[in-house]
């Protein structure tokens, strides 16, 4: 029986190789793409999202604009990281595939309702706002989803917007509270994962050999997504943060994690938007969250490759 999913997502490299790896999986059925503002303003994140089910050749997929600042500061984005565009590094033609009319918040809401309690799986992949709102608006859609596998946040690998916090986490915590503090069944990526699921030349090499459409774009946008990290980081290779939301469902034995207590720093301005992971069962405070913190980077990439080169 496929996971019944929606991905609301902010396109982003990295965003763009979840959403493929997504729309290539039989486990996985795809109700919709919500579009949140985060790597880049919401007018560029709602083209790529559509430019990317084109490239999948899915120009069927419904593509909703969801909200476009986050619920109660300004919107910082990540442009230094995904280029303007927000999906530098590969030339895709613009869309012809047209945006639903309905809000992405009120499409959650209504999809939410009208399933069956418990068989909607939420997976955010960039800031939290368009689900956060949501949950406001309708707090009655709460205990109707089955859970939410989310990244975002940063423990160990502490933060890489600011000294304490992870982007999709740091745009938004107002909303990041919420779901954390929802009670929803919570599944969480940090970058203490994603920054060890690292592209290699030889896996970028391998998807260029293949040489599809979706491998040689791929290729494009992880190139370029790398450019940010190496300089930053050192070494070699780019975090695809995003893509093991996906892949958790699919496989979820390729990762390991703790079940903990994980909050969201709200008021701090130095700490703005940490996620506080109760690693060690210090305080008596309750656990919300799987909180991940290593993969089978072969096994990820793997996945990638068998399935990208299926599209
Ligand atoms: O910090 C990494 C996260 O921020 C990823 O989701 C990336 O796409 C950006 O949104
Ligand atoms: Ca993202």
């Amino acid at each position: 029986m496929p996971h019944n999913i929606i991905i609301d997502t902010d396109p982003g490299q990295d965003d763009a190789v979840a959403i493929l790896l997504a729309l290539a999986s039989p486990e996985l059925n795809v109700l919709g793409i919500t579009c949140v503002a985060g790597n880049v303003p919401l007018h560029h994140i709602t083209r790529n999202a559509r430019q990317v089910c084109e490239l999948a050749s899915r120009p069927d997929m419904k593509v909703f604009a969801g909200c476009d600042t986050p619920m109660e500061k300004p919107l910082v984005t990540a442009e230094h990281v995904h280029g303007d565009s927000g999906l530098d590094g590969t030339d895709l033609p613009d869309p012809k595939m047209k945006l639903q009319d309905q809000h992405a918040v009120d499409f959650i809401i209504e999809t939410l309702r009208s399933e069956p309690s418990g068989t909607v799986t939420l997976c955010p992949l960039g800031p939290l706002t368009n689900i956060g709102t949501a949950f406001k608006k309708a707090p009655d859609i709460v205990d109707r989803v089955k859970e939410i596998v989310l990244m975002g946040g940063a423990y160990f690998e502490v933060g890489n917007i600011t000294p304490a916090a992870e982007f999709n986490i740091y745009v938004d915590p107002e909303a990041a509270e919420l779901v954390f503090m929802s009670g929803v069944k919570l599944t969480v990526m940090p970058l203490d994962v994603t920054h060890k699921a690292l592209t290699s030349r030889t896996w970028i090499d391998e998807l260029i050999a293949i040489g599809t459409p979706v491998t040689k774009a791929v290729a494009g946008l992880t190139d370029f997504f790398e450019r940010f990290d190496v300089a930053k980081y050192g070494g070699t290779g780019a975090p695809l943060h995003d893509p093991t939301v996906i892949a958790f469902l699919i496989q979820p034995e390729m990762f390991e994690g703790r079940f903990v207590n994980v909050e969201i720093e709200t008021q701090s301005e130095l700490t703005r938007g940490m996620t506080v992971a109760d690693w060690w069962y210090v305080t008596d405070r309750p656990k919300n969250a799987m909180f991940i913190g290593s993969v089978d980077r072969d096994a990820y990439f793997n996945l990638l490759t068998q399935r990208l080169r299926l599209l």
